[in-house]
């Protein structure tokens, strides 16, 4: 559900008209589209709203998110399946898309499936998150309660490596060369700016309690992800400094607190 909401902001339709010029796909064709890694499903549920014409398939090896996927989401088919093995016949899709699954799959492998169930001509569209900005409101400081959470938790617990990056990460210069390297053409590469400030007057109450929400179940995945017993006063405090915001926004007290972040799109044609 965290991932999902983070995601589901992401992708809302306020930031279509930047995904949709780099995507450059044909709105009025009956597209076969295949999202790769897609999580709890929330950039196939937006583009099954952007092109309602596709016909979408969603897959990723993780059964949990594939049963959250399936119960929340309607208009797309959700499957277990392996990208480095997927599931289709050559030449099957007209568009593949992942995003943030890049750095997890041997690139080899990642852009030769992809490049096969691709039909000829077929666009390959790799999303990844790139570096932001983040400045937090005064009343989203880390809270006494959850440093102390935070040092009595050991730094060799796994949830470091959890959070830790893709063991193939690549560059803004290396995935479209790794991309033109394993066979696709007409490589282009793409940003879309993702400005995710609670307080900007451009955006509704309801996207701005999201964005507020989403941070605090962010915070409180982490804790209890940690697994350790004495989280509770962490949690608190965090449930209480995000009533906090969300009492200042509904009050009008700007903070102008704000996380920007950049999604960048490499596209290719088989
Ligand atoms: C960082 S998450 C991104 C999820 C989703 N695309 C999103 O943006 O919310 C990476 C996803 O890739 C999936 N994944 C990693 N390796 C995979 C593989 N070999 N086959 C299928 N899915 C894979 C993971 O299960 C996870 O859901």
């Amino acid at each position: 559900m965290t991932l999902y909401l983070s995601r589901k902001l992401r992708f809302d339709d306020v930031f279509f008209a930047q995904y949709d010029r780099v995507f450059d796909l044909d709105r009025d064709k009956a597209l076969k589209i295949l999202e790769i890694g897609c999580g709890p499903g929330a950039l196939s549920e937006s583009l099954h709203r952007w092109y309602p014409g596709a016909q979408i398939t969603a897959i990723d090896r993780d059964s949990s998110f594939i049963s959250f996927a399936s119960q929340n989401i309607a208009g797309v088919r959700f499957l277990e399946g392996d990208a480095t093995d997927l599931p289709f016949e050559n030449d099957s899709f007209d568009v593949t898309i992942s995003n943030t699954v890049q750095e997890h799959i041997e690139p080899a492998v990642f852009w030769r499936e992809q490049r096969r169930v691709l039909r000829p001509g077929g666009i390959c569209l790799c999303l990844s998150a790139r570096k932001g900005i983040q400045c937090t409101a005064p009343c989203l400081q880390m809270t006494a309660e959850e440093k102390s959470f935070w040092e009595s938790i050991s730094a060799s617990d796994d949830t470091f490596e959890k959070y830790g990056v893709g063991k193939y990460r690549m560059s803004e210069a290396e995935i479209p060369a790794s991309m033109e390297q394993n066979g696709f053409k007409d490589v282009t590469t793409g940003y879309a700016l993702i400005d995710l400030t609670p307080d900007a007057p451009k955006y509704s109450a309801q996207m701005a309690e999201t964005m507020i929400e989403a941070m605090r179940q962010n915070d409180l995945e982490a804790i209890r992800s940690a697994h350790s017993s004495g989280a509770q006063k962490a949690v608190d405090a965090v449930n209480k400094k995000y009533d906090e915001r969300l009492r200042l926004y509904r009050e009008g007290i700007r903070q102008w607190d704000t996380s920007v972040s950049v999604t960048m799109i490499v596209r290719g044609r088989k």
